[in-house]
């Protein structure tokens, strides 16, 4: 019998995400009769007052999967569980809005939904999976924090995004005997700094989870002087804590959004190692958004059309309450529960990736 799929992307975009959404349309189109929703701007686009729902064909789909971002939109912003609304004399409330996302849903007649997204966008499925709905979750993520797959789609491209930016700072540092501060993203796992930092061939990486002290780092900056290279690059993950524990961003401002906006430490990272009397002209780069913009690089297109392909094929299982996933050589899936029993992030004493960069001579501050 034919089935009705509700896709939504959830959470920041992700380069991979309509590689994703293609696999979904075009394995479900195998099965003759089954048919494809895009639920626009997350779940918004059932939540809101005037739905928003648009029918995803192979001929809507053809190609997006070397585009950037989604076609079907995205928010970090509430969700059915906290969804903002604004009252006639303009405040905001936070509505809990998931019965009502039942009840349209199967007022609509959907079979299943799968929903694309970090952890959050996940909680959010576990969420409507315990109130009965048929939820798949695809992760993504180009934080590479979500621990039962070995990577989500996003994050490679990421890596080469910054890599591609960091060698150019390289070439700059060198000829003019500069500082070189790179933040990347990064909130909680520093796997994009890590990556970037080893493959680059930085002397300093910084991630959220080694708190870093920048005497360690003025000494070393000294050590480059000292052997006559004149110059030095650092790499910086944006949630990167000094030894007072404290990330360096903005309070949010929009409603509904929960996170603090991140920004700023590779600057605070430039005063302090001024204050420690670092005399060598330090410049620092912010590569923000530009590594989550654009085309995704084919690792990223192919495990993206493996999970969309994944998450089709576990409908027709009638597999419901699980998250995609890959865990080399497989795709495979595990329960919403477990995927979001613990993050993924660096540890520093057992990781491997850690123990490269000691080994090349890379700095982590600590
Ligand atoms: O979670 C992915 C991520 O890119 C983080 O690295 C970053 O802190 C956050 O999203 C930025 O989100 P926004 O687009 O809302 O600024």
């Amino acid at each position: 019998m034919g089935k009705k799929i509700l896709v939504a992307t959830g959470g920041g975009d992700c380069p991979g995400l309509n590689a994703v959404i293609r696999g979904i349309v075009k394995r479900a189109d195998q099965e003759g009769d089954w048919k494809v929703y895009g639920c626009m701007e997350s779940f918004n686009g059932i939540l809101k007052d005037h739905m928003d729902i648009r029918r995803l064909t192979n001929q809507d789909v053809a190609g997006i999967h070397v585009k950037g971002g989604t076609i079907i939109k995205t928010t970090n912003r509430g969700g059915p569980f906290h969804f903002p609304v604004q009252k006639p004399d303009g405040s905001w409330v936070i509505e809990d809005r998931s019965a009502l996302l039942k009840k349209r849903v199967e007022e609509l007649g959907f079979d299943a939904i799968i929903n694309i997204g970090g952890d959050g966008s996940q909680r959010i499925s576990l969420g409507l999976s315990q109130m009965g709905l048929n939820v798949v979750g695809v992760p993504k993520t180009i934080d590479n924090d979500l621990s039962s797959t070995d990577f989500t789609f996003g994050f490679q491209t990421a890596v080469e995004i910054a890599t591609e930016a960091f060698d150019k700072l390289v070439t700059t540092a060198s000829s003019h005997n500069r500082i070189f501060i790179m933040e990347v993203m990064g909130r909680d796992a520093g796997w994009i700094a890590l990556n970037t930092a080893i493959a680059g061939g930085a002397e300093v990486c910084i991630i959220p989870e080694i708190p870093y002290d920048p005497r360690i780092i003025a000494q070393k900056i000294a050590a480059r002087y000292q052997n006559e290279y004149g110059f030095c690059n650092i790499v910086i993950a944006e949630g990167a804590k000094a030894l007072d524990g404290k990330v360096t961003g903005v309070a949010p401002s929009a409603v509904g959004d929960q996170h603090i906006k991140l920004g700023g430490v590779g600057e605070k990272l430039k005063s302090e190692l001024e204050s420690l009397g670092v005399q060598h002209d330090i410049r620092v780069t912010v590569l923000g958004h530009l590594q989550r913009g654009g085309t995704p690089i084919a690792y990223d297109r192919v495990l993206a059309t493996e999970f969309g392909v994944k998450a089709v094929e576990l409908i027709k299982e009638e597999k419901y309450g699980n998250m995609v996933v890959y865990n080399h050589p497989k795709i495979s899936y595990v329960s919403l529960e477990k995927a979001l029993e613990t993050p993924n992030f660096v540890k520093p004493e057992t990781s491997d990736l850690v123990r490269t960069a000691r080994g090349v001579g890379i700095s982590f501050g600590d």
